[in-house]
């Protein structure tokens, strides 16, 4: 059997486009272990993110870009990943962590904490190292939501971040007793954050997701500026009135020079579990509609589910107690969406655009 021409598989591989970079896999050095033996012909592609959601479109397009190479019998396409590392707007990153991303909102209650943790286990679930920051210090409950029972080690004067179905995490809920009113000082609120992000070891993750405290007043916007963010997403519910709520939340990092990734509407519409008939609760669309008002990307949509609301109070996440689940699924669409957007801005282009929100 002839030998494939080595030449021709670069040349058909440089006519594969990388769908977010718009450049090609060769161009853009995504190319690795190339080899070809016989007619079978076998190499990897380097991902920006182990939660490239174009994994299967770019197999895809190989395979038709291969399929006019003379001589190949067989395909053989790995994957794997380098997270890239996003610039954190000139401030100190964290030692090990790639990416800092906040998840916040207009205003309370509007489900930032369960959307959090879900987005924290979709990621893990697409094969990345995941943490929680809990920088919800006036009503923390991301431990609860992830089923921590322990509290961190603590080193010298360092914290080791527990785990919670393999997501580290820190939180102010491991400092105090339960129950206790928590009523923080500018000041101390400051140094209490600055430790969550200074002294603990955090260890090598590809994502740590910060869960901020509800509003978006002083003090929201001290810890937007404090914690070296690479993106925020803002979750809404769908209702009118949202949208003011969104551009409330976005404005905030506006000021703080932190790139909007995109909204995400939770709390969609409730499908019934017996006759399966779909009702808007919270209306329908705002999510959408206010993505679009306030030119950002729509990440996508979460519906009311007794399950999420369940997952969160017993510590066991819906994408943990049920994997198949198509909640579980939109989690990790959401997730994939993400991950696709921060590569997309640490990559340097700037798709995302940043419109006037004030
Ligand atoms: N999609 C959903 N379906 C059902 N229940 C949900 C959903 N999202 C959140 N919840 C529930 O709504 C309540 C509020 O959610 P959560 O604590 O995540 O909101 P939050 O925005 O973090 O609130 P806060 O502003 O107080 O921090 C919780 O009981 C949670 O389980
Ligand atoms: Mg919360």
């Amino acid at each position: 059997m002839s030998q494939v021409s080595e030449e021709k598989v670069w040349q058909a591989l440089s006519r594969v486009i990388e769908p977010d970079f718009k450049k090609d896999l060769v161009t853009l050095k995504m190319i690795e272990d190339l080899k070809i033996d016989g007619g079978k012909v076998s190499f990897t592609i380097v991902l920006t993110t182990p939660a490239c959601p174009l994994k299967d479109e770019m197999k895809k397009s190989c395979n038709e870009a291969l399929a006019t190479v003379d001589g190949i019998k067989d395909i053989e396409i790995a994957f794997t990943a380098r997270t890239t590392s996003g610039s954190f707007a000139g401030k100190t990153p964290i030692t090990g962590v790639r990416n800092v991303l906040a998840v916040s909102s207009g205003k309370g209650g509007v489900g930032k904490s369960t959307t959090s943790v879900n987005l924290a286990i979709g990621l893990k679930a697409l094969g990345a190292k995941v943490g929680i920051l809990d920088a919800d210090v006036y009503g923390p409950n991301i431990p609860m939501m992830l089923g921590i029972n322990t509290t961190p080690k603590q080193v010298g004067n360092r914290f080791i971040p527990p785990l919670g179905h393999g997501i580290a995490c820190m939180s102010m809920a491991f400092l105090v007793p339960p129950g206790t009113p928590l009523i923080w000082r500018g000041p101390m609120l400051h140094g209490i954050i600055q430790q969550f992000v200074r002294d603990v070891e955090w260890g090598d993750l590809d994502y740590l997701i910060v869960d901020m405290p509800p509003g978006t007043g002083d003090a929201q916007l001290s810890l937007a500026q404090l914690v070296p963010l690479s993106g925020a997403v803002i979750v809404t519910t769908p209702q009118e009135v949202s949208l003011a709520d969104s551009r409330r939340g976005l404005a905030m990092f506006q000021k703080v020079n932190v790139p909007i990734l995109g909204i995400i509407e939770n709390m969609s519409t409730f499908v019934c579990p017996n006759c399966s008939h779909e009702t808007p609760i919270f209306s329908q669309g705002g999510g959408e509609l206010a993505a679009k008002e306030l030119k950002v990307p729509f990440l996508g949509r979460i519906p009311i589910n007794l399950s999420i609301r369940e997952g969160g109070d017993k510590g066991l996440p819906i994408g943990v107690g049920e994997p198949e689940s198509p909640i579980t699924k939109s989690y990790q669409h959401i997730a994939g969406n993400i991950a696709s957007a921060i590569s997309i801005l640490n990559s340097g282009s700037k798709p995302i655009q940043i419109g006037n929100f004030a």
